[in-house]
């Protein structure tokens, strides 16, 4: 497999920020974090239409891939974030904007690796880091950007991950229960072999909507009591016991594998540190564009647009108390949904949901207490 920081990989890397690159150079590996700038006399940017290869041979067909990009309005000499890098469509279709540059951000090694040669071709207009786009406003700070013309977001998993068995984020295919997108904390078979039975039952009914939680709870308990539960299958054959699915339902382990895939990940987390992370670091005029596949992601990005979207109100039967300017301006007051074409062409996609907001020039709100919901470190403890 070729990739940045890939052994066998044949083509020079520059892991210096934003310093020249020049001429043949030392190939180095890619520090954890550490961005990557290649330059590459020519560039020929293709938008794939959706059809480009992973490095697992899995495609990813960007979803909403041309509105995110319509309603980034990206211009010349514009700086973007594309937050989930995944195999690049986001950021190959901005790049097409002559004159723009994109950091790319993804917490999957495996995604930057595979952003190798779109980097190579980018004339140093693609830098990718491997972190998470919480700190999406440190990164750009690092990068010697302090503010940015837009972010995009693609949340959740790529296909590349769902496909890849090894990866454990299928019911589907067999492989150890993993889950992480990154390479780091604890798999969701350390969740399951960790918690207790009321965090379970929490996690799978807070993240996966699960009426059944409880049930499936107790079963993980009692199946863990005489084996560890280490595998796709394994979890998905003691869930299928105690939830019940009339044909033409969806498999009845999804909801407690996306529950488990949202927790190990701190998904939800992620999302709400950056949101306001991206509010921090957007310019005034700049966009944000945020494409959520499920109701528990898509709330998150509503309430706090609308929030951030609210102009100071007050009453008049109140003492005058000092209220933060709105610091967006929404720009889609319904989420744009895919095309039934879209769709059709890539099922995945059903379920996606756009919301596009403008930065105005008010301060940054302080950021939002997180959720009360079950955090992996306290799991993890036992706490
Ligand atoms: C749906 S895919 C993005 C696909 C991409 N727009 C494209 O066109 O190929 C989501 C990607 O975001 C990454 N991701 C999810 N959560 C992340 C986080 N908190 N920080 C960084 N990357 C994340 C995943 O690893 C995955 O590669």
């Amino acid at each position: 497999m070729r990739g940045i920081g890939n052994r066998a990989s044949p083509r020079p890397l520059y892991p210096q920020a934003l310093s020249k690159a020049k001429g043949p150079a030392k190939r180095r590996h890619l520090r954890r974090n550490g961005p990557v700038r290649v330059q590459h006399p020519c560039f020929t940017p293709v938008f794939p239409r959706g059809r480009r290869m992973s490095p697992a041979g899995t495609r990813h067909i960007p979803v909403l891939g041309r509105e995110a990009v319509e309603w980034l309005a990206a211009k010349s000499g514009g700086i973007y974030v594309d937050a989930t890098f995944g195999a690049g469509g986001y950021s190959r279709a901005i790049l097409e904007t002559g004159g723009t540059r994109v950091i790319g951000i993804d917490r999957d090694r495996t995604a930057i690796a595979g952003g190798f040669d779109l980097v190579e071709g980018s004339e140093g207009r693609l830098i990718l880091v491997e972190d998470r786009f919480s700190h999406l406003d440190e990164i750009c700070a690092a990068q010697g950007f302090s503010a940015v013309d837009g972010v995009v977001m693609d949340v959740g998993v790529s296909s590349m991950q769902l496909d890849d068995a090894g990866r454990g984020f299928s019911f589907r295919l067999g492989g150890p229960l993993d889950m992480r997108m990154g390479h780091d904390g604890p798999t969701a078979a350390d969740v399951i072999a960790k918690a207790s039975e009321t965090d379970l039952a929490d996690i799978i009914y807070v993240f996966g909507e699960e009426r059944r939680s409880r049930a499936v709870a107790r079963a993980i308990v009692a199946a863990r009591a005489q084996a560890p539960i280490a595998t796709t299958r394994a979890l998905a054959d003691i869930v299928a016991k105690v939830v019940r699915s009339k044909p033409g339902d969806i498999h009845p382990a999804t909801r407690t594998f996306q529950a488990l895939r949202i927790f190990a990940n701190q998904e939800l987390d992620e999302l709400h540190l950056a949101l306001s992370a991206a509010e921090r670091v957007l310019k005034p005029g700049g966009r944000l564009v945020v494409v959520s596949f499920h109701s528990l992601e898509d709330r998150i990005v509503k309430n706090f647009l609308t929030d951030r979207g609210k102009s100071a109100g007050g009453s008049r039967h109140l003492p005058e108390v000092a209220q933060a300017a709105p610091s967006f301006h929404i720009l889609t007051r319904r989420p744009l949904a895919p095309r039934e074409q879209e769709i059709a062409a890539n099922p995945r996609a059903r379920s996606a949901k756009l919301r596009a907001a403008e930065r105005t020039s008010a301060p940054a709100h302080p950021a939002d207490a997180l959720p009360a919901w079950p955090r992996l470190s306290d799991v993890m403890r036992g706490g």
